[in-house]
């Protein structure tokens, strides 16, 4: 099962355009990815990595604060008995849209993943230098296995190659944000996925 594919045009124009509340997300943008076809597409991933992990204990690393809504939702669609929750918090974009090429920890994850198989859940992999550092950084602390789980890929805009092993959707390069994606801290509750219009963007 590949990732679902996102063309230009919006594959999922035809699904529900209204924000929270009912209002339209008007000069903000447009719907990329609908609320009914990312719950559609966890679902999915959520069957697949429960057959991946099939009695295994495992451990999700989610990666504050964007994954916090995709890993909430992928979380409920595992039919896993044993499953751990973590956090870890990284310096991310601040106010611009492009990546800065340096990354932090500002919160480390509280459970030790030694000897554990450890699922990294993030929001989006653009250029991949966040996802190649924390692999790196948490391969080295001794898991049993390491996978990485995203809901979203720009493909076109990646700088480092890093192993992905389950994608919800490949979008074009375009900046997005809601289900958890964010522009200078806001609009992470938007229920779809929105491609902000050029205007919105400062
Ligand atoms: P990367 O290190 O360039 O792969 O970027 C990963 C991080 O950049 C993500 O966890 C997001 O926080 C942020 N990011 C990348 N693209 C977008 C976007 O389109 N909207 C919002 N945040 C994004």
């Amino acid at each position: 099962m590949g990732a679902g594919e996102v063309g230009e045009a919006g594959g999922s124009r035809a699904a529900v355009q209204s924000g929270p509340g009912g209002a339209a997300y008007g000069d903000i943008g447009e719907v990329l990815v609908g609320r009914d076809a990312l719950a559609r597409r966890v679902a999915e991933l959520g069957e697949r990595i429960g057959a991946d992990y099939a009695g295994r204990a495992l451990q999700l690393v989610g990666v504050l604060k964007g994954a916090a809504t995709f890993l909430a939702d992928l979380a409920r669609a595992l039919p896993l008995r044993d499953v751990r929750l973590d956090y870890l918090a990284i310096s991310s974009y601040g106010r611009s849209t492009e990546t800065s090429g340096v990354v932090r920890f500002v919160k480390d994850l509280d459970e030790s993943v030694a000897g554990r198989h450890v699922l990294i859940v993030e929001d989006i992999v653009d250029t991949g230098l966040t996802l190649a550092y924390l692999r790196e950084q948490l391969q080295a602390r001794g898991p049993a296995s390491l996978a990485v789980a995203v809901m979203l890929d720009k493909p076109e805009r990646r700088r480092v190659p890093v192993p992905v092993e389950y994608v919800g959707f490949r979008i074009p390069d375009r900046f997005v944000v809601g289900y958890g994606l964010d522009h200078a801290g806001r609009y992470r509750h938007f229920p779809d996925v929105v491609a902000l219009s050029p205007g919105a963007i400062p």
